[in-house]
């Protein structure tokens, strides 16, 4: 019988490309393991591409022999989709929390005093369960309501640290949180422009990506902490068991977790605590686990949670109360949010009488509806949030889906889980714009506060920031209105007089477009860009926007916004209008002292000072006194400026050798250059 012939591309028969994809797949897989799993990057990242780049081209030569499981998935696919659902395999439960060592202990004692319990890191991110069948990652799917979620294996296949295939073909079914370390979180927010609020957002978003290859570009990590092995005949006795199997089979636990007996849960709470401010990743408390498997069987479970484990929530300062009401608002950028009227409560000094609900998908995951017993916390955000809820309520509550202001059918946006009005003449939408353009870190108007701007769109007086600038033609009529006096009339004029002589480095950022925030606008005239004549003519020319990221800080993004933002009719003939009424469409000249000790200097700034808020009136000094200012750590930076919160920065410049100053020693070193900088700034 004649032999079939084998298909032979660049001298390489289709059996040795099989054995060299078989080997690449191996070593980087182990490579992979080192760096993400380890945090010990075995080769550098040179070598590292290199191995990653021959596999990339033998799978292009040979497509039939891709593996499923090949590492070079993870770059994703850019399919634009809605996720389906997923009916979980097992209830997906969640826990129910302590606040102090009281409650806990007395949990542990009322459980199982002399039995062993697993103290672990509660991990800030979001939940996320990885079903595997016979070795190979099936689904990736988010908690939802515990019972369906939201099936987003695309995205999640593109986190580096899940392995997609087992070293052994079982089946596995398990629980973890996906996360970012706050060094990462940090360098994206960067150059993300800083708009993320906190790694857990960040993270809770990116695994919502509607594009895989977005969510590939965010450094994600997962830390598992739970699992069951559908098939597997040997029963597994405690959770130590089951952690132990699962880090043979590859998966990134978190550190620090130990066994304790019930008597030793307060002192090791205690070791907790101190190791929580040098770790490297978000948590907001400890979970507490009886260890044993046939005890917990012997619990069971509640509706919604284990008996056998608890949450120990850190620093949380909560308070109960009941849902009257759940409303919605629509923001400038058409983002509706939802928020709950509650009975009033005292908060950290404070009486609250909303909380926020964030987003429907977290409304569905804590089964919220009016009438609900809930409890409300602060954060690090000011407005206080619904943390839980002790009683539900009527039906869990739907965000109609159409827009509360002007009834358009709201849309959600390139994975976001909010919904949002598309409707850029939505009047609540105007009218928060407007705010947003008067407010003092904006245009500073004075007079103009969300009453009397709500009054004047509402009575007609203007419909756009634009239509500010002509309100002094109805002054007679508007000094007619209630509430609006000679006095309180000509304050208001004013106030929109006097913001003509405002930088450009304000004007354009308030206008509120999306992405152009000072931090950009800042970047774009360090970067030459410094007047809007400028930014329309480059805006005409495709290869001057791509351009655009040659500026460090700048990413896709941004350059994107720029090309919709600028070719946007109706924003033009907005900016046309407010260049006609006065405002100012070029940057005024940095203003230099006469001497300039700082010459020659680049400084960068990171943290938080009590002499300069903000930091920038640090940096606008150095300025002024002839230095350059950088936004970020490089080989050409002189000086580092660190007050207390600096993160990565820090850590570079201190690796490149870089002169770092606090502000004890900076405010020494402008004494000693003769610069009183309470005159200057
Ligand atoms: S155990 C039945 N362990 O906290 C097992 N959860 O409501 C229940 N979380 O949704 C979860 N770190 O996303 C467990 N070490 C840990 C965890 C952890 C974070 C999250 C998880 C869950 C939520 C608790």
């Amino acid at each position: 019988m004649a032999k079939k012939k084998e298909t032979v591309v660049n001298s390489l028969s289709e059996k040795e490309a099989k054995k060299e994809i078989a080997k690449l797949m191996e070593e980087i897989r182990l490579h992979q393991h080192s760096y993400y799993v380890k945090n010990n990057a075995t080769i550098s990242d040179f070598e590292f591409d290199k191995l990653f780049r021959r596999l990339q081209d033998l799978e292009e030569q040979f497509p039939q022999l891709k593996d499923p499981a090949s590492p070079t998935l993870i770059v994703g696919s850019d399919l634009d989709k809605d996720f389906e659902k997923f009916q979980h395999k097992l209830p997906v439960l969640s826990l129910i929390n302590t606040y102090n060592d009281d409650e806990l202990l007395d949990w542990v004692n009322k459980t199982d005093p002399e039995g062993i319990y697993s103290v672990e890191w509660k991990i800030d991110g979001a939940s996320i369960v990885l079903y595997y069948e016979n070795g190979m990652l099936q689904n990736g799917v988010t908690r939802g309501s515990g019972g369906v979620g939201d099936d987003v294996t695309d995205n999640i296949r593109t986190i580096r640290n899940i392995p997609l295939r087992l070293p052994d073909s079982k089946s596995v079914y398990l629980r973890g949180e996906v996360f970012m370390t706050y060094k990462d979180f940090e360098e994206f927010n960067e150059i993300s422009s800083g708009k993320y609020a906190n790694p857990r957002n960040l993270a809770a978003g990116s695994i919502k990506q509607k594009n895989s290859s977005d969510t590939a570009k965010r450094p994600l990590r997962i830390f598992a902490y739970d699992a069951t092995f559908p098939n597997q005949t040997k029963k597994i006795k405690t959770h130590q068991e089951i952690l132990s199997q699962l880090d043979q089979l590859k998966f990134p636990l978190a550190p620090d977790t130990v066994y304790v007996t019930g008597s030793k849960i307060a002192k090791t709470i205690k070791d907790f605590k101190k190791k929580k401010e040098s770790l490297g990743f978000p948590t907001d408390g400890l979970v507490i686990k009886l260890n044993d498997i046939s005890k917990r069987d012997a619990l069971g479970y509640t509706s919604h949670s284990p008996r056998w484990a608890r949450a120990y929530k850190f620093d949380a300062v909560m308070k109960e109360s009941k849902i009257v009401d759940i409303t919605y608002a629509v923001g400038r950028t058409g983002k509706i949010t939802p928020r709950a009227e509650i009975e009033p409560v005292n908060l950290a000094g404070t009486t609250v009488t909303f909380a926020t609900l964030h987003n429907q998908d977290y409304i569905d995951e804590l089964g919220v509806g009016i009438g609900a017993i809930v409890r409300v916390a602060k954060r690090g955000e000011i407005i206080p949030a619904v943390e839980e809820v002790v009683t539900p309520g009527k039906d869990v509550f739907k965000i109609p889906d159409r827009c509360p202001s002007c009834k358009t059918k709201t849309i959600k946006k390139d994975g976001l889980v909010d919904l949002f009005c598309p409707n850029s003449d939505c009047p609540d939408r105007v009218k928060n714009g407007i705010i947003f353009f008067c407010q003092r870190k904006q245009m500073d108007i004075e007079g103009l506060g969300d009453k009397q701007i709500e009054f004047l769109y509402d009575q007609d007086y203007i419909r756009s920031i634009a239509d500010l600038y002509d309100l002094k033609d109805q002054k007679e009529k508007l000094m007619e209105e209630e509430g609006f006096g000679e006095k309180s009339v000509s304050i208001i004029l004013k106030g929109i007089e006097d913001s003509k002589q405002k930088d450009f480095r304000f004007v354009l950022p308030s206008i509120g477009l999306p992405e152009i925030g000072h931090k950009v606008t800042e970047l774009l005239i360090e970067h030459g860009v410094d007047s809007i004549d400028q930014i329309l003519n480059i805006s005409k020319d495709a290869d001057k926007i791509e351009a655009l990221l040659e500026i460090p800080g700048i990413g896709p993004s941004t350059v994107q916004a720029f090309r919709e933002n600028f070719g946007d009719k109706k924003i033009l003939k907005l900016i046309e209008r407010l260049k006609k009424a006065g405002l100012k469409m070029k940057a005024d000249p940095i203003k230099v002292a006469d001497r300039q000790p700082f010459a020659g200097q680049s400084w960068c700034v990171t943290g938080s000072f009590e002499n300069f808020q903000p930091r920038d009136k640090a940096m606008d000094l150095i300025v002024y006194y002839g230095g350059r200012k950088v936004s970020a750590v490089s080989s050409k930076t002189t000086h580092l400026l660190a007050g207390p919160g600096a993160g990565s920065k820090l850590e570079k410049a201190n690796e490149l050798g870089i002169a770092v100053y606090d502000e004890k020693q900076f405010l020494a070193l402008l004494k000693s250059e003769g610069i009183n900088f309470k005159d200057s700034i």
